[in-house]
Parts: C-alpha cells; structure tokens; sequence
C-alpha cells in the first residue's frame, strides 16, 4: 500500500512499546482488505499521555490501542466511556468520532470471543478463573453475565474478593479465594473450563505451571492467556491430557479484531490476522 496524503492513521501507545504485536496484525488486516489505512506504534510516557490524546484529535487519528501503563489513566482524557470501560476503570481502544473520543475495553469480550471461536461454549458452565489481575477483572466482567458459576483464585486473595464484591450485580454463584495448589485441585474437580489469566508461564519461565498435570482430565476446556510461547506448559499438559485448549494468541487476537471492527465498522479478517501473528511469533517474543 502507497502512503499518500489521503492515508488514515491507527496506532498504538504505551511504555514500553518496541515489542507490541498490534501493528503487525492490523497492518496485515488493512493489507488484506486493501484498505488506505497504516498502523503504527508509539511510545507514550506518562507525562506526556494527556497531550499525545489531544494529539489524536488534532491530527484525525482514526483509532488507538492503549497498553501498559496507560489503561487505567487514559479513562480521563475520554468524551465517552462504554459500560466495559466505566466498569473496569480500564480502555484498550479509542474511537475518534469526530474529534470525540470513545472508550472501549475488548479485552473481555476478547476471550469470550477466543472460546467460542475455538467451540467452546460458556452458557450455563463453571468456571475456575485463576488471576486478578486487569486482565482477569475484564475476562470476569464479559463471563459473569454468561456463565453459572465462577470462582476466582488469586495470588492476593483481598484482589479476588474485591472483584467478587463489584461483580455481585449479576447475582451469579461467584465466588473468591486465595490461589493454593489444593484450592486448584479441589475446584477443578467439578470445574468445565479453566482459564489462566495470571503470568505464570510467560517466557523466560516456560516450565511453569500453577496446574498439576493430574489434576487435568478430559471435559475440561483450558483457556491460558499468554500466549509468549504460543504453547504454554499448562497448554501442552492440557491437549496431553485430551482437554480442548485455547491459547493466548486467540485472546490476543480477538481483543484485537474487537478494536479493529470498532474503527473499522466492518468484520476483522481474524484469519489473515492470526496468520500474521504466528508468524511474528515464531521470530521473537512481543507484547500487545
Ligand atoms: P494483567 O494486566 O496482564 O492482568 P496484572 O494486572 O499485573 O497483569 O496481573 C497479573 C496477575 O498474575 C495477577 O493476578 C497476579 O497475582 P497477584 O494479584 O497476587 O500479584 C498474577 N501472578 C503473577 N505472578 C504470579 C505467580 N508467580 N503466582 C500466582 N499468580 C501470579
């Protein structure tokens, strides 16, 4: 695609940036749909986010992505939050509409969208939900309204019950407590989808796992979010264990198509996006 004055702009900001995943597969997205579009990344510090979303208006950005660190923060500087982000204190993705700027979180919607891709349904299950972490808060937001049962473990038990306290709205069996490894045990036990939404198995710490490879069985979906290496340890015990899995990549994935279809006003080709992924991550690591 030539760059020309009537080019469109989509980006990305957060700190650090260098190894983000994002303009690899909406630039691939807008190849593929031939669109006049180019995504970029930039490095935003904290000082500077205020002006670099004043920024976005005075130059007709089309759309962000927003990482680490500035999530939580940019909510300030929005004309408009959707219910995901007035909820969860957290946007992934702005819309300019404009000049007024919308707020989204697709992460959530994200990894619902990721199982159901992959033919896993969550009406009516039970689901043991490890983390607490920002990630976790907006898998639980878009899972609550869906699913019977959830139970929360964390790391920092007070996190979990925290999040119990706000999600009781939907009057849902959902529960919270501390991560132990008998915790794990005895909520699996009649759990019909795991999914890990702590760090545990990011590279470099590949031979980790907070799942007992026993303690998995077929009729169990397993969900895990990091997707650097694609295949996590707690993946692999998974599948060796005859248990459908769906690894981080899809929820990278479809958080990202739910950006790019909130932009764009049409459907992300996830495909040629996923394609583009794994090959970016079979070279290096990266980061959204
Ligand atoms: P993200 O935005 O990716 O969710 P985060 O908000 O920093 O990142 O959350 C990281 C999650 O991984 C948290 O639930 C964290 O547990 P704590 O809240 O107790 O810190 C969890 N986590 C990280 N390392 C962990 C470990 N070694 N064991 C268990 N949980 C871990």
């Amino acid at each position: 695609m030539e760059v020309s004055g009537r080019t469109h702009v989509c980006a990305v900001i957060g700190d650090p940036i260098e190894h983000t995943l994002s303009p690899t597969m909406h630039n691939a997205a807008f190849e593929h749909l031939k669109l006049n579009m180019v995504f970029l990344a930039f490095r935003v510090t904290p000082d500077q986010l205020e002006h670099a979303v004043k920024g976005v208006r005075a130059l007709g950005i089309r759309g962000l992505n927003v990482t680490m660190p500035h999530k939580n923060s940019v909510t300030m500087f929005l004309d408009e939050a959707d219910a995901s982000v007035r909820f969860l204190h957290a946007a992934n993705t702005i819309l300019n509409q404009d000049g007024r700027l919308r707020g989204f979180n697709t992460d959530g919607v994200g990894a619902v969208k990721a199982l159901k891709g992959n033919g896993i349904e969550i009406s009516g299950k039970k689901v043991l939900l490890l983390g607490a972490g920002g990630a976790a808060k907006a898998i639980a937001f878009t899972l609550a309204r869906e699913v019977d049962e959830l139970c929360i473990l964390n790391r920092d038990a007070p996190k979990a019950r925290e999040l119990v306290s706000i999600l009781e709205p939907w009057g849902k069996k959902i529960v919270a407590d501390e991560l132990t490894a008998n915790q794990i045990r005895e909520q699996l036990q009649n759990s019909d989808l795991l999914i890990n939404a702590t760090s545990v198995g990011m590279a470099p710490n590949t031979h980790e796992s907070l799942v007992n490879p026993h303690w998995l069985k077929p009729g169990l979906s397993v969900m895990d979010i990091v997707y650097n290496p694609v295949e996590t340890k707690l993946i692999r015990d998974a599948k060796a264990a005859d248990c459908k899995t769906v690894n981080g990549v899809e929820m990278l994935l479809y958080q990202g198509a739910g950006s790019f279809e909130i932009w764009m006003g049409c459907k992300a080709p996830v495909d040629v996006m996923r394609a583009a992924l794994l090959e970016k991550l079979s070279g290096t690591g990266g980061a959204v």
